[in-house]
């Protein structure tokens, strides 16, 4: 029998090898995971596969290519966007408002064909997605080009933006690729998206986005991509632009075939024959709406076929062959009642207005977030107003304006508080932030936010613990910050009202078992300012252990990819707080050990700390730091006892001087390589 070739003798060869089959094989569960929501594989199986990747390709750069899932992360910022031109104009949608508008439509459509009143057209019908239109370029199957739809005719360059979409492939799979494939689509985010970034923003002072919309365009719009990369865009294709290599010759064949190819198709489209059918698909994704992870604002109808697409032409801004049903806004008139003022879980006063209750399409509303005060002045709202609500994504409805008109001039203007509504503790306006904030060290509501978010699903997951049960264990005194939960018995919760033994007990193991959550979990439960969930689990691969991170210098902390100096402030100021030490020491006294996340299958440096100095000339320090990480250590910038190996390059100073005192092992650079490749041959 001949065996399979396998020159094992050439490393960079191996390397290829793998290399390609890491990148299939990611592409492969991303497209489980983003496209058909069924993964088989953990998040943390996932991130080894990746880091290996990454690993090898820092071995070997010259193999890195576009298409690597390693290049979706976002490049180098951009000074500005450069325009690009479109082969074919974005055209714009012709709208109908009523159903009536909609007949008018196909009755139009077959006179311009020549076609009997009472015979039926073929419809290929889509959702309307309201987010970002985009141009895709896919050259020989491979993305190399994104741009908006800027006025149709010119738009921005967005390639390096667009290519942190997870759900896009980078490169086409399956057969007759053409040569040339431009494709438009609609960028969007997900209501859990949107939620989840304008919740982070109003926590750091940040205005908040509008709706989801104006969060996807301003995602999309970032000359960073590295803020792109952690906003999680989706996208949906649903238009050709110029195809070289193929043809189609009908709606319908267009969205198969790209389906097939791997792009993201919206799963709701179908094809009808007659405009009646049409109206139906109107009618039941106008009902389907609230119950979609997304926002869509209409329905699109399409001529299916491509040869009366033609026939039928274009306007000067719309085609003659498609609509665009719109939607009834989602907006009321209401009386604005009151203003009252919510405190968060940093501080931060909302201003809510309490509305006379108003139906908006089929939901009651009563509440209106104001966002801030800068809102509340520019948009001129006061006590009293009549204004128009609407219900834009979020679970709390916006005030869109005010309706000036309808003022009797008994209307009452409300002044930024002096003090905490709550506590009566000083407030500040930070001047960088929209926000104003109470300081008080125990203002209950801050207080009762930090237990929820402590407790919440994402971060230590105990279960039950909602906010009836911390109002009353506030209520009872039996709560003062997160520490006093590890000390809560069953005696305890049964001391509230209608609490039986059974539920105390689940309660208390719920407590008990998050003990062990894993570390980034921990760090993003203590509610450290700017640091949301996926800081958080960036910190804890980089550090390794709650004490590491707490003794992180910020020239540390700015070291590590996606962390600014504002963030690794916030981190220094949380940690330097004898208040949330202290609370973290009762934590940990009272069992509490974050787990580590799983390194990478075989990471020998796991819990291994080294500190590089002097000038390096076989690798530079990131190299150093991530080939260090990719076997479960960690770099950081001083020399401790605890600190594991010194590597020094030439002219190393103070550094190796400490290490030497503290008898830490100090390894040259190639010694250095020598471990890392006797740890790597110890693997299997
Ligand atoms: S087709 C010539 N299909 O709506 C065809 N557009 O008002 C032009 N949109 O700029 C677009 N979902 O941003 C089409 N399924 C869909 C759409 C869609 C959303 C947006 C798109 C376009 C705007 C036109």
């Amino acid at each position: 029998m001949q065996l399979p070739l396998l020159d094992t003798a050439d490393p960079r060869e191996n390397a290829r090898k793998r290399i390609e089959e890491l990148r299939r094989l990611l592409e492969h569960h991303n497209r489980l995971y983003y496209v058909l929501d069924a993964p088989v594989i953990t998040d943390a199986e996932y991130d080894e596969l990746f880091r290996e990747l990454q690993h090898l390709e820092k071995q070997f750069p010259d193999l890195i290519t576009p298409d690597s899932p390693t290049q979706r992360v976002g490049g180098a910022p951009l000074a500005k966007f450069s325009a690009m031109v479109h082969r074919l104009p974005m055209l714009s949608l012709e709208n109908a408002i009523t159903e009536a508008d909609i007949t008018d439509f196909d009755l139009r459509i077959k006179r311009m064909l020549g076609i009997p009143p009472g015979h039926p057209i073929g419809y290929f019908c889509e959702p309307k997605m309201d987010g970002v239109a985009v141009e895709l370029v896919y050259t020989d199957g491979l993305l190399t080009a994104a741009s908006t739809r800027g006025d149709g005719f010119t738009g921005e360059e967005v390639t390096e933006n667009v290519r942190t979409i997870r759900s896009l492939p980078l490169r086409l799979t399956g057969d007759n690729i053409p040569r040339l494939l431009e494709v438009r689509g609609e960028v969007f985010l997900s209501l859990e998206a949107f939620q989840r970034i304008n919740r982070e923003k109003e926590e750091n002072g940040e205005p908040p986005f509008a709706n989801p919309r104006n969060a996807a365009a301003g995602s999309l719009r970032q000359l960073d991509p590295r803020i792109t990369a952690r906003r999680p865009l989706s996208i949906f294709c649903y238009g050709p632009g110029v195809i070289e290599g193929t043809g189609f010759d009908s709606q319908q064949a267009f969205f198969s075939a790209i389906s097939g190819w791997g792009l993201p198709v919206n799963p709701l489209v179908r094809g009808e024959t007659g405009i009646e059918g049409a109206v139906d698909f109107y009618r039941e994704i106008l009902a389907q709406r609230e119950s979609l992870p997304y926002e869509i604002d209409g329905a699109v109808l399409k001529v299916d076929s491509f040869e009366l697409q033609r026939e039928l032409g274009v306007k000067s801004r719309s085609p003659r062959w498609a609509l665009a049903c719109k939607f009834p806004p989602r907006q009321a008139v209401t009386l604005l009642e009151d203003i009252q003022l919510s405190v968060g879980r940093t501080g931060v006063i909302t201003p809510v207005a309490q509305l006379r209750p108003v139906e908006v399409s089929g939901v009651t509303v009563s509440r209106a977030t104001l966002h801030n005060w800068d809102e509340i002045a520019l948009k001129d709202i006061r006590i009293g107003d009549h204004v128009l609500v609407e219900r834009a994504g979020d679970v709390i409805p916006a005030v869109v304006k005010v309706l000036t008109e309808k003022r009797t001039g008994q209307e009452r203007q409300l002044d930024p508080p002096e003090s905490c509504p709550e506590c009566g503790s000083a407030i500040v306006r930070i001047a960088e932030e929209v926000a104003v904030r109470c300081l008080g060290l125990s203002c209950p509501p801050q207080i009762r936010e930090s237990i929820l978010h402590f407790a919440s699903r994402n971060a230590m997951d105990i279960e039950g613990l909602g906010e009836k049960f911390v109002e009353q264990l506030l209520a009872l005194g039996l709560v003062q910050s997160v520490a006093d939960l590890y000390t809560l018995t069953v005696q305890d919760f049964m001391r509230f009202e209608r609490m039986g033994t059974k539920l105390a007990t689940k309660l208390v193991d719920a407590i008990e078992r998050s003990k062990h959550q894993e570390l980034g979990r921990f760090i993003y439960a203590l509610g450290i300012r700017h640091v949301g969930e996926r800081t958080a689990k960036t910190l804890a691969q980089s550090f390794g252990s709650l004490e590491h991170l707490e003794e992180a210098t910020l020239e540390e902390l700015t070291s590590i990819r996606d962390i600014g100096l504002t963030v690794a402030q916030s981190i220094r100021t949380f940690f330097d707080n004898r208040n949330n030490l202290d609370i973290i020491r009762r934590m940990l006294q009272a069992g509490v050990t974050p787990a580590m996340e799983r390194k990478r299958v075989g990471g020998r440096f796991t819990g291994k700390s080294f500190v590089f100095t002097g000038a390096l000339t076989r690798f530079t320090r990131d190299e150093a730091r991530q080939m260090v990480e990719n076997q479960g250590g960690h770099a950081v910038g001083s020399v401790s006892k605890k600190t594991d190996y010194v590597v020094a390059g030439a002219d190393a100073g103070s550094k190796l001087t400490k290490a030497r005192e503290l008898n830490v092992t100090v390894l040259s650079e190639d010694e250095f390589l020598a471990l890392l490749e006797t740890q790597g041959e110890t693997e299997g």
